[in-house]
């Protein structure tokens, strides 16, 4: 048997890839699994953005190989939206890149800065592939803690009792997911402070700020963020494009250029109709996120009512695309989510995936329609716990 890389000796199967053929097996032994657990929008893109793509398919150059740095009416188009709705200048030309998805810049920023042994602050609770790809790298990943008393921010206080000198990275997710909390411009500008002493990069991980957010917000409208941050943004949940795969990268030059350096020898391009769909999206009015957002408004309702029903605590001052919900006392994530997955075919997230921190609480998807809700809200009703 030919052995495997010792770098997947910390990297296990990401869980969804795991737990969804677990559901397909029951959905395949008949049962009705209802999935509200994942946060895959189920809304449709803008029209003007599918009839980009399907008019982009008609143009001679559509199927060629595409540049590395993506079209500059895509980048331009970036740029215009940064100023817009964040009010941050990027220079459309240095300090953009554009992403198959932001999940594949974590590998292209971890590659591209850490070395074997580098240190790198990860959040817990957090989206599982920052620590994944971390070790993928053979990097150290140090957790630090996030919690309800902080209100999901870092706590300073600890961070600075840790041994900071190999850390190179610090992963920030604001609006975070899983929690929902929301980082303020003064919350940005201390952790800039704090990369600027210790010479840490911050990436901020920023998919969530149109979603049930009043202020979406960038961490490069910080003054002198550019120096020490950057930033991952999508498509995926602002506008319902997440298997399109588009996103980008944002902030300094200097880093920018790192980044495609390893980019450039990974993939050859975003296919055109996706970039030309792109372009359409950015220029989107606000009534766009309106729309969405009094759908999703709807379906939290009907998540809180579940949560009521499953004798769970949440905060109701959350953005982002999931409720975060607190267990009663002495129940283990995993163990409700077992119990009404086997028994009323309801498929949730335990927070113990996000990390340690998790224990205790639960995640539901808001990529659900409300009548689907309402049917899992009635499965509920009976669930003793
Ligand atoms: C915090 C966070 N970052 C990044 C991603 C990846 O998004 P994308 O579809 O842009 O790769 C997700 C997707 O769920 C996410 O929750």
């Amino acid at each position: 048997m030919i052995q495997r890389a010792d770098r997947l000796n910390n990297v296990k199967e990401y869980y969804f890839s795991k737990k969804l053929r677990e559901v397909a097996a029951l959905r395949n032994e008949g049962k009705p699994i209802i999935n509200i657990a994942i946060g895959s929008p189920d809304l449709n893109p803008p029209a003007s953005v599918i009839e980009a793509i399907q008019n982009a398919v008609e143009l001679p150059n559509a199927h060629q190989y595409q540049s590395y740095q993506g079209i500059p009416e895509l980048r331009e188009g970036i740029a215009t939206f940064y100023k817009e709705k964040y009010n941050v200048n990027l220079n459309a030309t240095t300090e953009i890149l554009p992403l198959m998805g932001s999940k594949e810049g974590i590998m292209h920023i971890s590659m591209a800065f850490l070395n074997k042994g580098d240190k790198v602050l990860i959040p817990n609770p957090g989206y599982p592939t920052y620590a994944s790809v971390t070790n993928l790298v053979q990097a150290e990943a140090i957790f630090y803690n996030l919690n309800e008393t902080t209100n999901w921010l870092p706590n300073f206080e600890e961070l600075e009792k840790e041994d900071l000198s190999k850390v190179k990275i610090m992963w920030v997710n604001y609006p975070h997911m899983p929690t929902g909390a929301v980082a303020s411009k003064e919350d940005f500008k201390q952790l800039i402070a704090f990369a600027k002493k210790h010479n840490i990069l911050i990436v901020n991980d920023n998919p969530y700020s149109f979603i049930l957010n009043e202020k979406p917000i960038s961490i490069l409208d910080v003054e002198g963020a550019k120096e020490v941050a950057i930033e991952l943004n999508s498509l995926s949940k602002t506008f319902n494009m997440a298997g399109w795969r588009v996103g980008m990268v944002v902030g300094n030059a200097e880093i920018i250029k790192t980044i495609l350096q390893v980019k450039s020898n990974m993939d050859s391009g975003m296919f055109f109709g996706i970039q030309k769909g792109a372009v359409e999206a950015f220029k989107l009015s606000n009534e766009w996120f309106k729309s969405q957002n009094e759908i999703y408004t709807k379906r939290r309702a009907i998540v809180w009512e579940i949560f009521d029903a499953l004798n769970c605590t949440y905060n109701q001052a959350i953005g982002g695309l999931f409720v975060w919900a607190k267990l009663p006392k002495g129940i283990k994530s995993e163990a409700i989510t077992d119990e009404l997955l086997y028994n009323k075919n309801v498929f949730i997230t335990p927070g113990t995936i996000f990390g340690s921190n998790g224990e205790g609480y639960i995640r539901a998807s808001l990529c659900v329609d409300a009548e689907v809700l309402n049917e899992v809200l009635n499965r509920l009703t009976t669930v003793k716990i």
